[in-house]
């Protein structure tokens, strides 16, 4: 049974991978098997990574990539072609998320969020489909959401819009997609500690609130992303597609 999670053979572009969620994956994708493609913007972090997962054994490329800029996909993906052949698993993952009153967004700010955590999501994910289309190649998409899509939050009215962006355009995506036998998935992470939050969730107000709001009364683990991701990314998720898989302790079914 474990072999359908494997990602042995498979090469696994992962956007975002300098940080959080992205570097840990992309550990745990290497470990499973896969080339990994590490790509963000701070290069000198992605090569250090590379270099771990290579000392493990493992095969793994550092390329920069702005997922605001069609150019900057674009060369990424034919880095990672030239190095590892046609990219068959995404993670969809770079974002940013700050926090700002809807009284209080501009317009520059209402942008910078959308022009990352959607329109970078969908760049990414029509690249990927038109290249394994062209090379008639079977493929996964996961795109990283949030419990941010499904629910609204106080001081989030740009990332909940983007993330029920990226919801929907998970589904679209599948949609068009199935024919190809290319599926996209979407995980909704709840509150994992990264450099996103570690100040609030650090803090005791931040403490008081996970205590307070998610069922299971603690942060996420990054450890417990690992296989919701393998899941999708691999054969054992060979019929599934469209799908939206939460992954926070409850807090979407906490008590109103
Ligand atoms: P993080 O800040 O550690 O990671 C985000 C990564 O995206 C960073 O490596 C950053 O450099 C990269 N990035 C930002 N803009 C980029 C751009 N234009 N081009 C390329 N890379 C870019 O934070 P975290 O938590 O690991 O976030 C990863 C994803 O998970 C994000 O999409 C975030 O919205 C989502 N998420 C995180 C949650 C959490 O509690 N940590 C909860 C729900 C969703």
């Amino acid at each position: 049974m474990s072999e359908r999670f494997s990602l042995a053979g498979r090469t696994v572009l992962v956007t975002g991978a300098s940080s959080g969620i992205g570097a840990h994956l992309a550990k745990v994708a290497a470990q499973s098997g896969a080339r990994v493609v590490l790509a963000a913007r701070r290069v000198e972090r992605l090569a250090h990574l590379a270099e771990d997962i290579a000392a493990q054994g493992g095969s793994a490329l550092a390329v920069p990539l702005d997922v605001t800029c069609r150019d900057s996909v674009e060369a990424a993906f034919n880095a990672a072609e030239e190095a590892f052949g046609v990219v068959d698993v995404v993670l969809n993952n770079a974002g940013i998320g700050n926090g700002q009153r809807v009284l209080e967004v501009s317009e520059e700010d209402w942008r910078a969020m959308l022009a990352t955590n959607l329109d970078g999501v969908w760049r990414v994910a029509q690249c990927a489909a038109q290249r394994l289309v062209r090379a008639g190649a079977p493929g996964s998409i996961v795109n990283i959401a949030s419990i941010l899509g499904l629910r609204v939050g106080t001081g989030y009215s740009h990332y909940c819009a983007a993330k029920a962006g990226v919801v929907q355009l998970t589904r679209s995506l599948a949609l068009e997609l199935a024919r190809y036998e290319i599926r996209v998935n979407a995980i909704a992470p709840g509150y994992f500690k990264t450099e996103m939050n570690d100040a609030f969730f650090d803090s005791a107000k931040g403490q008081a609130y996970i205590n307070d709001a998610v069922p299971l009364r603690r942060l996420g683990q990054l450890a417990e992303l690992e296989g919701p991701f393998l899941l999708l990314a691999s054969q054992a998720g060979a019929f599934m597609t469209g799908s939206v898989l939460a992954v926070d302790g409850g807090h979407l079914v906490g008590s109103l």
